[in-house]
């Protein structure tokens, strides 16, 4: 099992969703978040001298996944997400240990 982290600009949260859903990939979180990449939260052009981190508002979207469903998420996502311009968002990959369902007490791919 894998545990898959998008940071994704939020703008483009319905077109990821509608990717996933066209994946069959339903079961998720999404959550606001604060964040900086390479450019540290400037753009590129930004006149000045950059001395601290802005944070900019990005939508993170996790998933737990069985490994057959790894690449059809990630492609969904990317999808979704890629405009092919700076700050389209960042990927993770975990490995995930384990998986409960607290209602039943099912473990692992059974509680995915
Ligand atoms: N190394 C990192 N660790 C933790 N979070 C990160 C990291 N890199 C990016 N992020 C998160 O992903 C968000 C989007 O990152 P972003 O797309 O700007 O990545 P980037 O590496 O700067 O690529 P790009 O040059 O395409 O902008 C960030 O705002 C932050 O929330
Ligand atoms: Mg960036």
């Amino acid at each position: 099992m894998k545990l898959i982290v998008a940071l994704i600009q939020p703008h483009m949260l319905p077109d990821v969703k509608k990717a996933l859903d066209e994946a069959t990939v339903h079961k998720m979180t999404v959550s606001n978040a604060l964040g900086a990449g390479e450019q540290a939260g400037f753009s590129e052009t930004y006149r000045g001298v950059k001395h601290t981190t802005n944070l900019l508002k990005k939508v993170r979207i996790e998933i737990a996944v069985n490994e057959n469903f790894v690449k059809p998420t990630v492609d969904a996502i990317i999808k979704g997400a890629r405009t092919g311009k700076i700050g389209d968002g960042k990927i993770f990959i975990s490995a995930l240990d384990q998986v409960i369902r607290i209602r039943t007490g099912e473990l692992d791919a059974d509680a995915l």
